[in-house]
Order: C-alpha cells, then sequence, then structure tokens
C-alpha cells in the first residue's frame, strides 16, 4: 500500500505547491482586476487538482485496487487529502469572491450627498434689458414693433427721409459701403419709409435696431450702435402729442417724477425739430448725488436723449402720403448710451466685448 500511499502524497504536495500563494492570500492594496485575475487563476487550478484527469482522480480509482484488508485506512487517507485540496479551493474562493464584489460596489458607489453641478443660466445683455423695457411700455401704449433691414439704398437711408445727393447732413453720417451700392444704414430713420410703404397710415410703431457709422472706437464712440425710431402719425398730430408721448414713456421708465425738456434743432426729415432731454434718474434733476456731482448727468440733472420733431410733407410724399391730410411726429435714440447711463457703463466698448465676467454684472 506504501506505494499508493505515495501517489496520493505526491497529489498532495503537487496541490500544495500551487495552491501556496492562495494559502496565504492577502489582498490589502490589491486592485479588482488583479483580483479578478487570480481567481481565473484558482479556477484553473480546480481543474488541474479536482478535474478528472487530476492526480486526485486518479487516487481515488485506487482505493478499490488495494487490498481489502488496507481499503478503509486508505480510503480515508485519500477522503482527507481531497478535503483539504477542496476546503484549500474553497477558502481562497470564497476570500476572493468577496473582495471582487466588495471592490465592484466601491467602484460603481454613488455618493447622494454631492452637491450637484448647476448649468449657468445665462442672462439678457444690456442693451437687450433697456431695449425690452421700452419696447414694453410703447406696446402698452398700441404701438407696433417693426424690425427691418440693415443693409439699405441710398433712397431710403437718404433721399425718401428727404437727405437729397449733395446735402450736407449725409457727410456726418459716412457708413460702410458694399461694392454693388448698397451701404449699411446710418440711423434706424429707413424703417419710417419701409414702415410705411408695408403698412400705411396711420401708422404707429417703434423700430428698434442697429445702425452703423465710420467711427473709430473710443470710450462713446462704435462702429455699430443701437437705436429705438418712433414714428406716429394720423389726422390731426401735433406737437403737443411728440412731446406728450416723449414724456410718457420717460416717466414710466424713470419714474413719475422724471420732467422732460425739447431744444430746437434740426433734422432733414423733421419740421419743426427739436432735441429731447430727461431730468437725471440718479440725482432727480438736482446735478448733485451723494454731495458730489452726480455722474450720469455731469452735475446738470439733465441726460440728452435723442432727436424729434413733426415729420416733413417730403417724407410723407415719398410714401404717397398727403400731408395736408395726415401728419405726425418722429423721434430716434440711441439705446447704448441710455444702458451705458443706466448702469454706469464708462466705456461704451465694453458693451461689445462680450466678456460674460463684464456682462454678468448685470441683469
Ligand atoms: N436719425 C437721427 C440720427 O441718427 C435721429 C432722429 C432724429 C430720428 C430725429 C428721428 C427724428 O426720427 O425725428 O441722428
Amino acid at each position: 500500500m506504501s506505494d499508493e500511499k505515495a501517489q496520493v502524497e505526491a497529489a498532495r504536495a503537487a496541490f500544495a505547491s500551487d495552491h501556496e500563494r492562495f494559502a496565504e492570500l492577502n489582498l490589502n492594496g490589491s486592485s479588482l482586476a488583479e483580483a479578478e485575475a487570480l481567481l481565473r487563476e484558482l479556477s484553473e487550478l480546480k481543474v488541474r487538482h479536482t478535474g478528472k484527469k487530476s492526480a486526485l482522480a486518479g487516487a481515488k480509482k485506487l482505493i478499490g485496487k488495494v487490498a481489502a484488508e488496507d481499503r478503509g485506512e486508505f480510503g480515508q487517507f485519500v477522503q482527507s487529502i481531497e478535503t483539504e485540496i477542496t476546503s484549500g479551493l474553497a477558502d481562497a474562493e470564497a476570500k476572493l469572491g468577496e473582495f471582487i464584489s466588495k471592490a465592484k460596489t466601491e467602484a460603481e458607489r454613488l455618493d447622494v450627498t454631492i452637491p450637484g453641478r448647476r448649468t449657468a443660466v445665462g442672462h439678457l445683455h444690456p442693451i437687450t434689458i433697456v431695449r425690452q423695457k421700452v419696447e414694453d411700455i410703447f406696446v402698452s401704449m398700441g404701438y407696433h414693433i417693426e424690425d427691418d433691414r440693415e443693409i439699405e439704398t441710398d433712397y431710403y437711408n437718404f433721399d425718401a427721409l428727404n437727405i437729397p445727393d449733395g446735402h450736407p447732413a449725409r457727410e456726418s453720417q459716412d457708413t460702410f459701403y458694399t461694392t454693388t451700392g448698397l451701404a449699411l444704414r446710418s440711423q434706424t430713420s429707413t424703417v419710417q419709409i419701409r414702415a410705411m410703404e408695408r403698412r400705411g397710415v396711420p401708422i404707429r410703431i417703434i423700430a428698434p435696431g442697429k445702425f452703423f457709422r465710420r467711427d473709430t472706437p473710443d470710450m462713446t464712440h462704435v462702429p455699430m450702435f443701437h437705436q429705438i425710431e418712433g414714428l406716429c402719425i394720423d389726422k390731426g398730430i401735433s406737437m403737443a402729442h411728440l412731446k406728450g408721448t416723449v414724456t410718457e414713456w420717460l416717466k414710466r421708465l424713470f419714474g413719475e417724477d422724471t420732467k422732460t425738456r425739447f431744444r430746437p434743432s434740426y433734422f432733414p426729415f423733421t419740421e419743426p425739430s427739436a432735441e429731447f432731454d430727461f431730468s437725471c434718474f440718479k440725482c432727480h434733476g438736482t446735478g448733485k448725488f451723494d454731495n458730489a456731482r452726480c455722474r450720469p448727468c455731469k452735475g446738470s440733472g439733465w441726460i440728452e436723449l435723442g432727436g424729434s420733431g413733426m415729420v416733413h410733407p417730403n417724407v410723407l410724399r415719398a410714401v404717397n402720403v398727403d400731408p395736408t391730410i395726415y401728419s405726425g411726429f418722429a423721434f430716434g435714440f440711441g439705446l447704448d448710451r441710455m444702458a451705458a447711463l443706466m448702469y454706469e457703463i464708462d466705456d461704451i466698448r465694453h458693451l461689445f466685448d462680450n466678456d460674460v465676467r463684464f456682462l454678468e454684472q448685470f441683469r
């Protein structure tokens, strides 16, 4: 029987040497992938030492072959080795299994207490904010909002507005020309003509939009500005309606105590013409703020805003409206300067740099 015993002993020794690293398994600091690789190795080991072709399987076959009187003892011996091998395998398998399941849970863990990442919410540009405020006021007074093209012909930009070729007013409105006889509009007054052609009269519109001048950028000039143009034509419209309308919308925008002032002026498309100012929204017309010279109005108490007047008969004739029946007023003012004043932005170029760190301040 000693031969058979030796054979079983050899099977055990072979297992013990293969299994040594699993018997003393220390997974501290191991990764999930390392543990999974070990588990694969372990299952190969299992096949090798407990499979059909294993030494252990061979040993079990020997049980029937030993002498009958030795069979009991030999059988027990084989069984004890089998137990040793299977429990050695099972222990390592359990250890690896536990480690892998913990590592997986850890890897897939979701910390529901971590604060969520906020999506950045955009906001309106200061010029858009001011434009929308003015639009709301005029819509509530029964005006339509007109939008129109930024590339115009000479006719709409000048001729139809009573600025014929050679008129000195053309010079101060130098703009950017395309090669096909078109130019970027130098004022939003073009929409007066376009809107009357489209809608006829009576008409009440405001037209917010961009206009262009050949200016070198500095603190108060850029080549592209925004304006709001206004036009009201009906029977019996007088200068009193113009003054009332301008006074009313400025009061709604800057408060009940806002005063307006009209100064005689000249524009080719209005007669008579006037520039209009309003009492400063910061110092309420006193010229002083915190005992110092008020900044937006430079201490004068007044802020100059725009131009206005009674629409020139030639402008009405250009759109086939009879000036003996209809009359009306028009006005125009810059939005950029107004936004800069309201938000106390001292360099108008900041409005177009599109630096969100700057623009974010104005909501
Ligand atoms: N278009 C003029 C400009 O750009 C502003 C203006 C003045 C518009 C008087 C008007 C007006 O409608 O009546 O300087």
